[in-house]
């Protein structure tokens, strides 16, 4: 069998508070362990050294039968690279958001500078037969560097966000370049069939792109396959950690959520996750069925602060900071709030916990990748008194969560409605709709995801013996 090597932007060291282990990483961790793999990424820390002198700050650990290999980044490759190339371009251009695009081409130089110098720090670890597993938009030309290293290792990509349709994605000035490099993995995966359709769209445009059945392409001398791997979560082990004892401080909690109805929303503070959008719809919730007012509903919103140093999320900050203000302005009373916003971290096990604790899940982003929060969502519920999923129709999880309450997040009275449904859903509904939503998770959950993703890559020919 050959060994697993994941790259991508941030790792989870262990033991490192800069780090944190989410779900995401538990699955990579564990594809990792069956074959004493190594994991390679930015350590998320800004080293002093300059350009010139970043060579000898390769960190090693070893834990668990796990390799992780991580290097700081210097502050001109954390600003171009991180904050402005994947962060203020890739990321609003991939959330069709490319009104906050803002190309600068010193930023698509530092970009593709990084991305050159981690493959080549990596390439002193690879062996020829390793699998390379490279996460995410940070690092969409690392298999065109490594191939120009002379790696011929198979290489697999996995997107985590969406991919844009052409009429979005051509306002990238370098669309064109990045689809090339695109081409030199051997393996893309997306989330949805959208997403993957979307690529092939984008490629076709800017050259001819030849089809070898359904899967199977080849265009820029390329030949190449594309997926779809819904990416999931491991509902047991969410399940487990919902269920178990309150701690004294889970105690207070449940104490201060008290006896009202609770909705409750948690993901990092971003212009796609529709929090403003989402504030009005609590509004009307509010303004449209008075029955909740008074300290009847109440909403929690809980949204860490997130790539603080890049503009539009200093804006949005801002912008929700008031938002809450006039809401609770409007509907509070000398002694409670409705709305209570929350911009600070959670313990995981802890907002597991919260989850269940909750009525409703309110998860309405405005365009989303997969969103794995819904999934957590619903497995951290109590079988038997399952509080309610209302989701977004451009969430990826929205394909498969079809029993969730879906929604269009930009229509304030249509989430409005549906939270209303969900605050009065009798028993027996929420019932079915958790069951029909628990096979889902348990049919696809994250150790499949990563199994059906390496099976694929892995059946690829390596690139050395493999026909163009
Ligand atoms: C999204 C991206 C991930 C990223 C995460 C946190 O989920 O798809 O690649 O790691 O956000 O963002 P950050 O910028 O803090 O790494």
């Amino acid at each position: 069998m050959s060994r697993l090597v994941v790259v991508s932007n941030r790792i989870a060291i262990p033991n490192n508070a800069k780090q944190s282990a989410g779900g995401l990483a538990v699955g990579i961790m564990d594809a990792l362990k069956n074959t004493s793999g190594l994991w390679f990424g930015w350590n998320g820390e800004i080293s002093e050294i300059s350009d010139e002198d970043e060579d000898d700050d390769l960190d090693m650990v070893e834990k668990d039968g796990i390799t992780y290999a991580s290097v700081p980044l210097n502050q001109n490759d954390y600003d171009l690279y991180y904050c402005q190339f994947s962060n203020a371009v890739l990321w609003p251009a991939f959330h069709y958001r490319i009104d906050l695009v803002d190309f600068q081409r010193e930023a698509w130089e530092g970009y593709c500078r990084v991305n050159e110098l981690l493959a080549k720090r990596l390439q002193s670890l690879i062996k020829p037969d390793d699998i390379l597993w490279i996460h995410d938009y940070h690092l969409l030309p690392f298999a065109a560097a490594l191939r120009k290293l002379g790696v011929n290792n198979r290489i697999g990509l996995f997107l985590h966000i969406p991919f844009p349709t052409p009429e979005i994605f051509s306002a990238v000035p370098t669309h064109e370049q990045l689809l090339e490099m695109l081409c030199e993995y051997d393996s893309l995966g997306f989330q949805t069939e959208s997403d993957r359709t979307a690529f092939l769209d984008n490629l076709a445009q800017i050259t001819p792109l030849e089809q070898k059945g359904d899967r199977l392409h080849h265009a820029f001398g390329q030949r190449f396959m594309t997926g779809v791997y819904p990416i999931s979560i491991a509902p047991d082990s969410i399940k487990e950690m919902a269920e178990g004892p309150l701690s004294p401080k889970m105690v207070v909690m449940k104490e201060e959520l008290g006896d009202a109805k609770n909705i409750i929303s948690c993901e990092r503070l971003d212009y796609t996750k529709g929090l403003p959008e989402r504030f009005l719809a609590f509004e009307a919730l509010l303004e449209n069925y008075p029955q909740h007012r008074g300290g009847k509903v109440r909403y929690s919103q809980i949204a860490p602060t997130s790539r603080g140093d890049v503009q539009a999320y200093q804006d949005l900050r801002h912008q929700l900071e008031m938002e809450v203000g006039r809401i609770n302005g409007k509907y509070g009373s000398m002694n409670r709030t409705p709305l209570f916003y929350l911009n600070q971290n959670f313990e995981r096990r802890l907002l597991m916990k919260i989850f269940r604790l909750t009525d409703v899940g309110l998860v309405t982003p405005l365009r989303d990748g997969m969103n794995l929060v819904a999934k957590e969502y619903v497995a951290a519920q109590d079988p038997e008194d399952p509080g309610v999923l209302v989701l977004s129709r451009f969430a990826g999880a929205a394909n498969e969560l079809t029993s969730a309450l879906i929604v269009n997040p930009y229509d304030r009275d249509e989430v409005a409605a549906a939270l209303n449904q969900a605050l009065n859903m009798p028993l027996a509904e929420r019932l079915s709709r958790y069951n029909d939503m628990m096979d889902v998770l348990h049919k696809n959950d994250i150790a499949h995801w990563g199994e059906h993703y390496l099976k694929d890559l892995e059946a690829m020919t390596p690139r050395s013996s493999k026909q163009k």
